[in-house]
């Protein structure tokens, strides 16, 4: 199976991509590191913990990474994720125990352990863990085999300033570093990630599910899409995360392009920016995959089949 780290904010959303990976046998999910995001560390943490042990995979270790983006104080949202991050139901504090090593000298102890190139990296919030990594071990950074990472926006614009997507704004520094690190690199923004939006049938048949995961997922999606419907008018909860671990899945159900793609840090208006040259007019090199289009019914057919394997 493919070798992953999953590098995570959660999140409702998050939640479910890391469900998603550990119903999938084609991943094997070397550990998930938790990073501040939604909301501070302890609360994604702990959330982390929940989740993993609420898919009866306890094998699979939890990390703390960073506590606050690399050079700017911590901005949150609870205005979508609510005051835990993870707010629909409410789990048991978990047993599963939080593991010593810091989530950071994780990442880079297992990717000079593991083969290089055979480790793939899955952020799926602010990217403050993966840079500070680089920073650290900048030895690690050839022996990533790819980074597949939801973040950033271009036709969609932003969801937290009217140009950045959240998980690149939080920690812009960071998002410059690592897409400017030269490993290959899979971004799902929310141009794609606006498409993942659930049906009311989807949800249900979540919470019909016969094990205990269908029903979080379903009283997590109807949390996280009040949002969503009140500021966009959706009619459902965007799955943005998940659509990292689908994409590792089924590959065939994205489109896009490699383009260049660079982060801006510094704009009065565009701070977190991701400057994506779509239409090729910058002549700097391409260092994305930038995902604009995703397989709406696909996506949710393998979403589908894969939870309903959940205890
Ligand atoms: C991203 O921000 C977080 O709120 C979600 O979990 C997702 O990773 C979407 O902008
Ligand atoms: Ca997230």
């Amino acid at each position: 199976p493919q070798k992953i780290i999953i590098d995570t904010d959660p999140g409702q959303d998050d939640a479910v991509a890391i469900l998603l990976a550990l119903a999938s046998p084609e991943l094997e999910v070397l550990g998930v590191v938790a990073v501040a995001g939604n909301v501070p560390l302890p609360l994604t943490e702990v959330n982390a913990r929940k989740v993993v042990e609420l898919s009866g995979r306890t094998d699979v270790p939890v990390f703390a990474g960073c506590a606050t983006p690399l050079a700017r104080p911590l901005v949150t949202a609870e205005h979508v994720h609510g005051k835990t991050g993870l707010d629909g139901i409410e789990l048991p504090a978990p047993t599963l125990p939080l593991q010593a090593q810091d989530g950071v000298d994780f990442i880079v102890e297992t990717l000079r352990r593991e083969e290089t190139g055979s480790v793939t990296l899955v952020p799926i919030g602010p990217l403050t863990n993966i840079a500070e990594a680089f920073r650290r071990a900048p030895d690690i950074i050839t022996r990533v085999q790819q980074i597949v990472l939801m973040g950033g926006a271009y036709f969609e614009v932003g969801n937290i300033t009217p140009a950045a997507e959240f998980n690149i704004y939080v920690d812009p520094e960071a998002a410059a570093e690592v897409f400017a690190a030269g490993v290959p690199l899979v971004v799902l923004p929310l141009d794609a990630t606006h498409e993942a939006i659930t049906s009311r049938d989807w949800v249900e048949g979540m919470r019909a599910l016969p094990g205990r995961c269908g029903p979080a997922i379903a009283s997590w999606t109807d949390f996280f899409e009040r949002y969503d419907k009140e500021k966009y008018g959706s009619q459902g909860a965007p799955l943005h995360d998940p659509c990292t671990i689908a994409w590792l899945l089924r590959p065939d159900l994205f489109e896009g392009r490699e383009i260049n793609v660079e982060i801006e840090t510094e704009g009065r208006w565009t701070m977190g920016m991701t400057v994506a040259d779509w239409w090729r007019v910058s002549g700097r090199a391409a260092n994305a995959l930038f995902i604009r289009h995703l397989d709406r019914d696909g996506l949710f057919a393998l979403l589908s089949e894969r939870l309903a394997r959940l205890p």
